[in-house]
């Protein structure tokens, strides 16, 4: 009971632990004070601030400077026109991230032997674009949430995103960065794993599973909170169904 206490009250108080001269560091308190928006205003967006998020991405270090993206983009009314449904959580603006390697067929035939090194790749790279978004749209005051799943908008929904959006093969939907103007005050931060669980030193230290229980329970309880009626279970059972879908559709993508 002790235990379920302390993971309550952990949810609650958790935050980065940083000293105070680096969190008074603007780029740095920007960083760590970014969380996860689901709650959207019907305010616009200034078209000057979705080029310099798209650039931001453009931007982006990637692998020999393969730059292997592409980014597809829609206006809340765009959206409903091409899914059908509203942009999630009442989004202003979206972002279709893709892992792209289309476009390296045809200057580097060759790279079709290495399967996973091209996806490793094109996935990290793709990655590294949609952070780049993601702060890009903090600095400009906005707020921005990466979907997976949510509204059908990334890689659980891989089939059905790959003929909605014409994709070719070796175009990957890995999110969809819906960005727009906060509504009401942000929630709490989700728990992070505890530091020796990510952090090691000189050598991997593969039995830290222990140190995960609270955590678990940590997001356990959070689901509980922010989903009353919902059931974390049902919840897992989803996810894993679509996992399946979509590891199916990404096998034959990446020949392997
Ligand atoms: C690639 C990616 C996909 C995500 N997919 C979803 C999603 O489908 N639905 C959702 O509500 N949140 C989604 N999230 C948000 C995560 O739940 C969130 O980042 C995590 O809980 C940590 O919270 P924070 O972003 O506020 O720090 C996704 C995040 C990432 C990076």
């Amino acid at each position: 009971m002790i235990r379920v206490l302390n993971n309550i009250l952990a949810l609650f108080t958790g935050k980065p632990q940083i000293a105070e001269k680096q969190r008074s560091q603007e780029t740095m308190n920007l960083i760590l004070s970014r969380r996860s928006c689901r709650s959207f205003t019907d305010e616009e967006i200034d078209k000057d601030d979705m080029q310099a998020i798209l650039e931001a991405g453009r931007f982006a270090p990637s692998t020999v400077n393969l730059q292997t993206w592409s980014f597809i983009t829609f206006t809340r009314s765009a959206w409903r026109e091409k899914f059908e449904r509203p942009l999630p959580f009442n989004g202003m603006w979206a972002v279709v991230i893709c892992a792209d390697m289309h476009r390296l067929k045809n200057h580097f035939p060759d790279l079709k032997d290495t399967p996973y090194v091209n996806i490793s790749f094109a996935l990290f790279n793709a990655g590294l674009s949609a952070m780049n978004m993601t702060i890009a749209a903090e600095a400009l005051g906005l707020k921005s949430i990466m979907l997976s799943e949510t509204g059908k908008t990334g890689l659980l929904d891989y089939a059905y995103l790959k003929e909605k959006l014409r994709l070719p093969d070796k175009v990957i939907p890995l999110t969809t960065l819906v960005v727009g103007k906060a509504k009401g005050e942000k929630a709490g931060i989700p728990p992070r794993q505890p530091w020796k669980a990510n952090v090691m030193e000189k050598s991997y230290n593969a039995d830290n599973c222990e140190m995960l229980e609270d955590w678990q329970q940590q997001m356990f309880i959070g689901f509980k909170l922010t989903h009353p009626l919902s059931n974390f279970q049902k919840q897992l059972e989803m996810y894993k169904k679509k996992m399946v879908e979509a590891e199916e559709e990404l096998r034959k993508q990446y020949h392997v």
